[in-house]
């Protein structure tokens, strides 16, 4: 899909990530995150942190979300949206965007509190699959 992301994608993310973060399990922060992907092939997949008595084992958003993408037959990511609980944009923390990072599209691009950016741009000089070529 090389076409833009235009207004009417990002507010079905927004509305999707929103209907995600309320399904959060968040009873230790009490700070529910929702997060939706548009995927390559038009379509969109959400997830929800998932939070453990035992903190550390805490799931965020997109852990859930690329877990659906990977259950529901795999594909690449083309646009990216994350919630709070107001509903307010949240830039994905650093282990989430290398989880991203994993199943971008060369086109990915996020909605985050400054506006649209690339993978690239959130997560420079990334390792990825491409690191692990070639090795014995
Ligand atoms: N959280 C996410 O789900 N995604 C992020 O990118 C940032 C943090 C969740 C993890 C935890 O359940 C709560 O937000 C507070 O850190």
């Amino acid at each position: 899909m090389t076409t833009e992301i235009d207004d009417v994608v990002w507010e079905s993310l927004r509305e999707a990530a929103t209907a995600a973060m309320a399904r959060s399990y968040s009873p230790y922060s009490k700070f529910p995150v929702g997060a939706a992907a548009l995927l390559e092939d038009g379509r969109v997949i959400s997830g929800c942190n998932v939070e453990n008595a035992s903190y550390g084992l805490t799931l965020c958003a997109e852990c859930t979300l690329v877990g659906a993408l990977q259950m529901g037959g795999g594909g690449r990511i083309r646009a990216f949206y994350c919630v709070d609980g107001a509903g307010a944009v949240l830039m994905p923390c650093g282990r989430c965007r290398q989880l991203l990072y994993e199943f971008r599209s060369p086109q990915m691009v996020l909605m985050t509190s400054h506006g649209i950016k690339t993978m690239d741009e959130v997560l420079p000089d990334a390792f990825g699959p491409e690191n692990l070529e070639n090795q014995q």
